[in-house]
């Protein structure tokens, strides 16, 4: 009995829209999968959605002053546009703030539950006191142990992409308040993936050695041969899914609990009644689609989740992509170093092929890939106008000045190349850039069987007419192949071929006396102008951000200004300009120095907290701002009489504040 096949992509975090490393990553290869099964009248269900729970979607609602829901709201409907634009139809688009969703969840954690599978654990977590609640990892931010990143997330260094955990953050802040987070006790309900490990992962993902990437098998492996500990499947938190137990007040699911099993709701969302089929029958293949930064989720832990729940399918294969870099440089949200689907969308309106074509060339199947402008170009211009487009054209412009746009009398050529076994092998293996290679053989091939025989310069004799016929029927039929399998990688212009063939579908046979369209543009060059404009447009981005990162502004605590006064309060200060007539250090006080000051009428003695700013030797004959009825201080055994005024740079240097010219020691400053 054929397979029936269940094909998930990674579902997008809706905390902003997606980006070509997303299309990359795993839009693509699951569209593109999802595509070439279906041609193989395959029974298919694709399905993703928005993941929209978890803390950073939190910590951009309170930056932006909305609500989560808000936030979620504005993002699904931007993702789901961008990816329907670019030809990437999902069965269903769901989102993990359905209702279905969570009465989904809830069941999965309360199946677990129930089993016993879960440990219930009293741990100390961090815990912001101002804030007033305990702060997922998240929301803790501190200096990488690894590469000494300052901005470090307390799960994850978005520097060198390690995973920790918030207590190995070297000098962890809330990122609430900025306040030191400390521990207070909470229950949490773990996972056991250590004895889930022992019993069942290891010998699984054994099992896998040899259907998954290597990039894939890899990464999960050394995650196995570190050793699994039980992970919190809960959170202190109020956005997410409510833990359905005894005791879970104020808790919600871990978003990696909740997340994958949106792909659940996801099916009974498209399939209904019968979505058992796709999660229980051991007939169904499921496949997961995602970007490397996922692939511990999806070989470790929901395998995990999904071996503890014990009625569900695990994945047959998780074809896992490395990353998309742009221009040499890591693609980045926050820096906004990235190419938006949306925006690419309203600057090259009619070109979402032309996208899918350059990066399905250089998708990072094994390795880090990287996109850049001028390849997408040259691609562009030197493959799919080149090439594709203009083989097309030659092939239907002729059939019109030669037959008036009737297929010919022929027979085919036979002597061609048949690509159709390259492309099943690439695909089937997830080689997807040797499968878009092996699709463009047939127009190479194409373009040279037209060269070599130049229909243009048999038709000048009559005795030629059936080699001609022959030559542009094959011709034709090349073309609808190309059609054809377009329908896997260019969506658009597989529309645009069938419209030109005048068929239906390509499954029509284009026989004899058919009629054809007059062409249309399949691809246009772009231009030089068009690759500036958006080279600068990246630059810009970089050129915003590194001022704003070298500016402190926002990261600076404005002091603010202290409450009002009235001037009979700044009388009751009796300062004056003094000399400093004698320095020395403190033993045992590195910060403090002895100074003696003449203030006119008499000699007093200071200790003061400048000696990291000023050495003694350097400030004896300096004129300072002094305070001259502050209560006296004894500091290290000294009696400190008043104070020396100092102001204090942005850098943290204090200096004096001193008379503009030199004046009497003593005078009065009011
Ligand atoms: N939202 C995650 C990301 O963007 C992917 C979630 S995949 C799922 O990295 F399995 F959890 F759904
Ligand atoms: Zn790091």
């Amino acid at each position: 009995m054929a397979k029936r096949h269940l094909i998930t992509c990674a579902l997008p975090y809706a905390n902003g829209p997606v980006h070509i490393g997303h299309l990359a990553g795993c839009f693509l290869p699951s569209d593109i999968y999802n595509r070439y099964l279906r041609m193989q009248g395959k029974e298919v269900l694709f399905i993703c959605g928005t993941d929209e729970h978890g803390v950073p979607i939190t910590l951009k609602a309170k930056k932006e002053n909305k609500t989560p829901q808000q936030v979620v709201d504005e993002n699904y409907s931007v993702i789901s546009a961008g990816l329907k634009n670019f030809g990437i139809h999902f069965d269903t688009f769901s989102r993990t703030t359905n209702t279905l969703h969570h009465e989904t969840a809830q069941a999965f954690f309360k199946t677990l539950y129930d089993k016993g599978v879960f440990i219930e654990e009293v741990t100390e977590q961090l815990y912001d006191a101002e804030a007033n609640q305990f702060l997922a990892d998240r929301y803790i931010v501190g200096t990488c142990p690894n590469c000494s990143y300052e901005s470090a997330y307390g799960d994850q260094c978005e520097s060198c992409g390690r995973t920790s955990s918030p207590q190995e953050l070297i000098n962890a802040k809330s990122a609430l308040t900025g306040n030191t987070p400390v521990l207070k006790e909470t229950k949490n309900w773990y996972l056991p993936l250590d004895s889930i490990q022992s019993e069942f992962l290891d010998k699984w993902v054994a099992s896998k050695k040899d259907n998954w990437k290597s990039n894939v098998y890899g990464q999960c492996n050394s995650w196995l041969q570190e050793g699994l500990k039980p992970r919190a499947m809960t959170r202190d938190l109020d956005w997410g899914v409510n833990v359905p137990v005894e005791g879970a007040d104020g808790k919600v699911m871990y978003v990696w609990f909740d997340a994958p099993i949106g792909y659940i709701t996801a099916t009974k969302e498209a399939a209904g009644e019968d979505w058992t089929k796709w999660w229980k029958d051991s007939n169904t293949e499921m496949t997961h689609f995602l970007g490397k930064d996922n692939i511990v989720f999806h070989t470790v832990i929901f395998p995990a989740m999904l071996h503890a729940h014990g009625a569900y399918n695990l994945p047959t294969n998780v074809p896992a992509n490395e990353f998309l870099n742009l221009e040499g440089d890591k693609i980045s949200t926050s820096r906004n170093h990235a190419i938006w689907l949306h925006e690419y969308l309203t600057d090259l309106p009619g070109k979402t092929d032309e996208l899918r074509y350059a990066l399905t060339s250089i998708l990072p199947e094994s390795k880090d890939a990287d996109f850049t402008w001028v390849d997408y170009q040259a691609r562009v211009n030197n493959e799919l106008v080149a090439i594709l487009g203009n083989f097309v054209n030659r092939v239907i412009v002729l059939t019109h000045n030669y037959y008036d746009g009737k297929v010919p009398s022929g027979t085919l050529h036979s002597a061609l190349p048949d690509v159709t076994g390259k492309i099943n092998d690439a695909l089937s293996n997830f080689n997807q850039r040797s499968g878009l290679e092996a699709f463009m053989e047939i127009a190479r091939n194409g373009n040279k069987y037209l060269q070599d025989t130049e229909p243009w310069k048999l038709i000048k004799d009559e005795a030629n007419a059936q080699t001609v016929a022959d030559c542009l029927f094959t011709c034709i039929q090349i073309v609808k192949e190309i059609g054809n399998y377009a329908q896997i990688f260019l969506p658009v212009t597989s529309d645009k071929l069938l419209n030109i063939l005048n068929i239906n579908s390509y499954d029509d046979a284009i026989t004899e006396g058919h009629k054809i369209n007059k062409p249309v543009l399949l691809f246009e060059k772009i231009e030089d102008e068009l690759i500036k404009v958006q080279r600068e447009k990246l630059q810009k981005a970089k050129e915003i951000n590194a001022k704003s990162a070298a500016s402190p502004t926002e990261e600076k605590t404005e002091i603010p200004i202290k409450p009002m006064i009235q001037y009979d309060d700044f009388t009751k200060l009796d300062i004056r300009v003094a000399t400093i007539t004698a320095a020395e250090k403190i033993k045992k006080a590195d910060r403090l120095l002895h100074i003696t000051l003449d203030i006119g009428s008499e000699t007093r003695e200071v200790v003061s907290g400048i000696a990291e700013h000023y050495a003694p030797e350097d400030i004896i004959g300096k004129q300072v701002t002094y305070l001259a009825n502050l209560a006296p201080r004894t500091l290290k055994k000294i009696e400190s009489t008043g104070m020396i005024l100092m102001e204090e740079d942005t850098d943290g240097k204090l200096k004096f504040v001193a008379p503009s010219e030199a004046t009497a020691a003593g005078s009065i400053v009011a």
